[in-house]
């Protein structure tokens, strides 16, 4: 047994467990009338409710001990300081210093960060400024329509659901579109109602080697070069946001129109950085900032709140319970905001890419289970698909759902029918419906006794399956700004209970390599005794197929 199964915290949460496994959330509601004043909290304008949950103060408490046991406190004060917590790649994770509105120093290495930050959010600023103001203008002396980012992951994911988040606030005259995929459809399909001579790419790529985006970008210059023929007026139509400024200089991008940030942010950590200039492009410097100010209040919470009544420390440990107590699989991320519809897709990232591990961080393998998998679609769309399973099924499947209480599109009554459907799904998943009440239903149908007894079992829930709900009044930067960070903090509170590193993706590498090997062997079958049987048969089967580019 790993030292972290063996400890005493975690056989107290196994016993806990035992007694905890059969206790029904509808008896602990009616046990407690003041339950979700006890298993609620209040973080600016956000409300989170875990009272559907289950557990007792005593589970709280033990989670608590939990965290304490392995260090969580030391260990978001070392996180904080710009210590190199991303052990396999020497480096900080300092992306709050990138949100940090405090006006206090953030280092790294003893070196002060903020100058860096605050330099390159004014170089934003300006641009921004010249692209909205008309003044920064294209190779035929026309101002920016639209705007392509073109990154893929954390470089993309991030800014593109913010982007699809705020897109009330969006300027008018200005779109902004993402490419992401390798598969020229993406890019294609982007540039087909684009004129060259108005169309602004963003190369959005800390490494600045990323094929995917390279390849996108080099396509996307040469759509360019076409209409514009000079490769001078490449310079008014690329920029590039990326850590690597030789790389950019190699791709031919001048680094004047190079926006910097720092090997200590994570790829999907980076919407905050130069990685946001989408964002800021999209919804104005003002918003952004707003975006990033709501982000910096949940860093002050997270380092200064007690474990009890920190909110991304509750959900971390809510996630440990279910993930390795329950054995629950995965999570689902339920937006009854169609602004967020992008959210499971970043979330998926944010958790699975930083927690999908299974050693610990010196090197040994873990015993228990780590990230889930991490999926969702908005609400009312999910419960004419796959709620069926959440609600019958026979996983236990932990959801969080979010809703605005205004929107920002008042119509008759779709708010209403909204905000009443996400609340009776929490609802629903969380008390069920007993025999006893579904036999009083179908008996108010006037159905005769044995078709009442043919269908009772298909009209039960069994109920006593968990959810968060994270309510705010209006979906604005600032609340969309906490509700991103409260998930980054989350995923450092879990990756720091395993003891396993948050920070780094080597899990993506093994592929990347054999693609680089497979390519060549697309066209030349002499390579093919390389592979295993599958493979080959696979190659053999594009190769006869393939129109040779
Ligand atoms: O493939 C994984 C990854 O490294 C992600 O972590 C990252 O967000 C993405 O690729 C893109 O990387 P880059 O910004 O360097 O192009």
């Amino acid at each position: 047994m790993a030292v972290l199964t063996g400890s005493r915290a975690w056989q107290a949460l196994k016993e806990h467990y035992a007694a905890m496994r059969e206790v029904h959330m509808r008896d602990l509601f009616a046990a407690d009338p003041e339950r979700f004043e006890g298993f609620s909290l209040h973080f600016g304008e956000l409300l989170f409710d875990y009272s559907k949950n289950r557990i007792s103060a005593e589970t709280l408490d033990l989670l608590c001990r939990l965290a304490r046991q392995e260090g969580l406190e030391d260990k978001i004060d070392r996180l904080f300081a710009g210590e190199r917590v991303n052990v396999t790649e020497e480096r900080p994770a300092l992306h709050m210093a990138l949100r940090n509105r405090s006006g206090r120093p953030m280092t790294v290495e003893g070196r002060d960060v903020m100058p860096q930050v605050n330099g390159v959010l004014a170089r934003m600023r300006e641009f921004v400024a010249a692209v909205h103001s008309g003044a920064w203008r294209g190779f035929s002396g026309e101002p920016v329509r639209d705007v392509v980012n073109i990154g893929i992951g954390g470089s993309d994911l991030g800014p593109q659901m913010v982007c699809a988040a705020l897109r009330p606030y969006g300027r008018p005259g200005l779109r902004v579109h993402f490419v992401s995929n390798v598969d020229a459809s993406q890019l294609l399909e982007t540039l087909r109602d684009l004129d060259p001579a108005t169309t602004l790419f963003l190369v959005a790529s800390k490494t600045f080697s990323t094929q995917e985006t390279l390849a996108n970008a080099r396509s996307a210059r040469d759509w360019l070069l076409r209409a514009a023929g000079d490769p001078a007026h490449v310079a008014r139509h690329f920029v590039a946001m990326s850590s690597h400024a030789q790389r950019v200089r190699e791709f031919g991008i001048d680094p004047a129109n190079m926006f910097e940030f720092w090997d200590w942010v994570g790829g999907r950590f980076s919407l905050w950085s130069a990685i946001g200039l989408s964002i800021a492009l999209a919804v104005g410097m003002e918003r952004f900032e707003e975006l990033l100010a709501g982000a910096h209040a949940v860093d002050e919470h997270f380092r200064s709140a007690p474990l009890e009544a920190n909110i991304p420390v509750i959900m971390g440990l809510l996630g440990i319970w279910y993930i390795d107590f329950f054995g629950a699989e995965s999570h689902a991320i339920l937006p009854y905001d169609q602004y967020l519809h992008r959210l499971p897709a970043f979330l998926q990232q944010g958790e699975m890419e930083s927690n999908g591990k299974s050693v610990t961080l010196d090197g040994r393998a873990v015993d228990y289970a780590t990230a889930p998998v991490v999926w969702g679609e908005p609400g009312t769309n999910g419960q004419h698909a796959f709620y069926q399973l959440l609600h019958q099924g026979t996983r236990l499947v932990p959801a969080d759902f979010f809703a605005a209480a205004q929107s920002h599109h008042p119509l008759g009554e779709h708010h209403t029918l909204l905000l009443a459907n996400c609340l009776a799904q929490s609802a629903a998943l969380m008390a069920g419906r007993t025999p006893e009440q579904a036999r009083r239903q179908l008996q108010a149908a006037g159905l005769p006794p044995e078709t009442i007894d043919r269908l009772l079992p298909h009209r039960v829930f069994a109920g006593n399956r968990p959810s968060n709900t994270f309510l705010y009044p209006k979906l604005t930067p600032r609340a969309l700004g906490a509700l991103v960070a409260l998930y980054e903090h989350k995923v450092f509170v879990q990756g720091a209970v395993w003891g396993i590193n948050s920070f780094d993706q080597w899990g993506v590498e093994l592929g990347k390599q054999l693609a680089d090997s497979i390519r060549p062997a697309l066209r030349d079958d002499a390579r093919d005794q390389k592979f295993d049987s599958s493979t080959a048969g696979l190659l053999r089967f594009c190769r006869q197929y393939r129109i040779p580019s």
